[in-house]
């Protein structure tokens, strides 16, 4: 059978992405624009911008790609577009080009739920077959689940107030470490003393795997107003982050423990956990997990950190994934801006 060949297009937040996947699992073209630099002012991410800089630049981002992989539209299959959760400006931009696309070239149109592409990246990074436990932590979402097949995510637990992406990049802000805060705080903690300040670990030890955040940055505000004169050093700054990092690791291995447990109660064989999202791009977050997972005799994948964060590979696999399963969407698709991962009810693959 000839090989499927995906165009992938991600406009759900504050990366313009466009991507080329070939169904062997190879990536051939990989563009990822980021409008750090027009939100960086704003301290966040600010809709009506993001949309305008979707709309000056995916066109162009789609020709690179199909430049970086040599190809012209009629050779690709499919076209998938990230048609939510997200900011619904961003998502019309690709989700409307997408169809433009498809209906022009007479190509299938996908309408993937952004966070789909996160869960299934693994299966294209490492070929990881369902079921396993799934860790998605990003700037908007923060839940443990089970992925059980294409489509079919079972929640174990999920925040009940911050996501922890959310708190990385709020801690960041307090610290004057800028946007977006994840890599910065991860820069930053690398010269601090993680033991310095005493931090809550929010629902550590319950028996459940939920999370909560908002007082870990509500701790971290405490401890920063504790200092004297309320001013911070490098070493203070530094100090804080490795705390910070600590604290949210600690909490992370804590409840990634009990879905382990209760995904292992129903499933006797080996148990895989998979770590997917923006946040899974943090090195000490890698480590605390891999260590978890040896203790725990699991398996543990983690994409490489460039596709962790958003990008459009992850949307065009999610794509072939479904396609393969005989799916496709009608130009009729409107996009979601809310749309949980647990509500990919149009499929229903064999329980
Ligand atoms: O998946 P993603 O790119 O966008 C969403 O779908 O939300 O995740 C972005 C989030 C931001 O909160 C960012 O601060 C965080 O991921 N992040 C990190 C790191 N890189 C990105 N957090 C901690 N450490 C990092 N290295
Ligand atoms: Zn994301």
């Amino acid at each position: 059978m000839a090989a499927m060949l995906a165009l992938g297009i991600e406009t759900s937040c504050d990366e313009t992405a466009a991507a080329i996947v070939r169904d062997d699992r190879t990536v051939l073209a990989d563009q990822v624009l980021s409008q750090l630099e027009d939100h960086a002012p704003y301290g966040g991410v600010v809709p009506e911008i993001a949309a305008r800089a979707h709309l000056d630049h995916l066109d162009r981002l789609i020709v690179a790609a199909l430049n970086q992989a040599k190809l012209t539209f009629d050779q690709l299959d499919l076209v998938a577009a990230t048609a939510g959760p997200g900011l619904i400006g961003g998502l019309m931009v690709g989700v409307t080009t997408a169809k433009a696309l498809a209906a022009t070239h007479g190509k299938p149109f996908l309408a993937i739920n952004h966070l789909e592409g996160h869960a299934l990246t693994p299966r294209l990074t490492n070929q990881v077959e369902f079921p396993y436990v799934l860790l998605l932590v990003s700037g908007g979402h923060c839940q443990l689940l089970i992925a059980k097949g294409v489509g079919n995510y079972e929640r174990l637990g999920s925040t009940i107030d911050d996501a922890v992406g959310e708190a990385f990049d709020k801690t960041a802000k307090m610290l004057g470490l800028g946007y977006p805060g994840g890599p910065a705080v991860e820069q930053a903690a690398r010269d601090g003393d993680p033991k310095r300040f005493a931090l809550p670990r929010p629902l550590k030890g319950r028996d459940n795997c939920d999370f909560s955040f908002s007082g870990l940055k509500t701790a971290v505000r405490h401890a920063i107003n504790a200092l004297p004169d309320g001013k911070l050093s490098t070493q203070d700054v530094a100090d804080m982050c490795a705390s910070f990092q600590a604290a949210v690791g600690d909490v992370i291995a804590d409840r990634c423990t009990n879905a382990l447990e209760r995904f292992r109660r129903r499933n006797e064989d080996s148990a895989t956990l998979v770590v997917a999202g923006g946040v899974a791009a943090n090195s000490e977050l890698r480590h605390r997990l891999t260590a978890l997972c040896k203790a725990q005799h699991a398996e543990i994948v983690i994409p490489p950190p460039r596709l962790c964060t958003d990008n459009a590979a992850m949307i065009a696999w999610a794509g072939i994934e479904r396609h393969r399963l005989g799916i496709v969407d009608g130009l009729d698709f409107a996009p979601r801006p809310r749309w949980p991962l647990t509500d990919l009810s149009e499929l229903k693959p064999a329980p």
